[in-house]
């Protein structure tokens, strides 16, 4: 038997863009701060739009349409905004509770990772069109590791170690699933989410350029990043 695969199912991403920003510290909510110019979160739909896989975008977000209006208007692909929760996992709850009925194939990306390669996003999707339910972009560790424990610390070995970037990618009924059996447990990622439902994870080479902003210094390091791109 030959399995069809449909390579048109639309591929949704869901963009979350709440939080405080604490560690980032400053005015207003982090997606709205900007690199070179413009939003964080109007780089994340750039980057989420640039391969032409995504077809739709879920920007879940704290305080008013108003505040995004600009940014929706302007963006390279439909985009709804709803509200975000207390947590990134309950945000990305919301985000899920909002898909459209046709979204096959979710992504969940951070707005604080502006800079993601539209190569990175592709493969994302690519792997999940051939059949894995979770996948996500990592990169190796570059600094020494070391595990602290309650009588000291000792080394780990990175050469086994992966940072986890975003987008992440999953079968949207997959990830709807896990979330449900995941609420009132705290995830840092959706992945995390997924494998405590005991879904496998898929990985795919990730990308330096794909950083966090996280902290004052990470603007100034995606600003380098860009200045180096052009
Ligand atoms: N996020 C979200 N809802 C939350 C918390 C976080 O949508 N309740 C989003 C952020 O907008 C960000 C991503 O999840 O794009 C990763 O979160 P993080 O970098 O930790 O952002 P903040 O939680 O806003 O920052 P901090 O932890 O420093 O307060
Ligand atoms: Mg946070």
């Amino acid at each position: 038997m030959t399995t069809v695969v449909d390579i048109e199912e639309p591929v949704v991403a869901i963009v979350v863009a709440a939080g405080s920003g604490v560690r980032l510290g400053g005015e207003g909510p982090k997606a709205l701060r900007l690199l070179a110019g413009r939003p964080l979160v109007a780089w994340s739909l750039d980057a989420m739009a640039a391969g032409g896989a995504v077809s739709a975008v879920l920007v879940v977000a704290d305080g008013t349409q108003a505040l995004y209006d600009a940014v929706v208007t302007e963006a390279p692909l439909p985009v709804t905004v709803v509200a975000g929760g207390p947590t990134r996992q309950q945000s990305v709850a919301h985000g899920l509770a909002a898909l459209p009925a046709d979204a096959a194939v979710v992504l969940v990306h951070d707005a604080a990772r502006p800079l993601v390669p539209a190569s990175v996003v592709a493969e994302v999707v690519r792997a999940v069109r051939r059949g894995a339910g979770a996948v996500i972009p990592v990169v190796p560790v570059t600094d020494s590791v070391r595990r602290v424990t309650a009588d000291g610390s000792v080394v780990v070995d990175r050469a086994t170690l992966r940072a986890v970037q975003t987008p992440q990618g999953f079968r949207r009924h997959v990830l709807v699933a896990a979330h449900d059996a995941a609420a009132g447990h705290d995830h840092t990622d959706d992945a995390a989410v997924c494998e405590a439902y005991g879904v496998p994870v898929a990985l795919v080479p990730g990308s330096p350029d794909s950083l966090k902003v996280t902290h004052a210094a990470d603007l100034a390091l995606a600003g380098a990043v860009l200045a180096a791109r052009a």
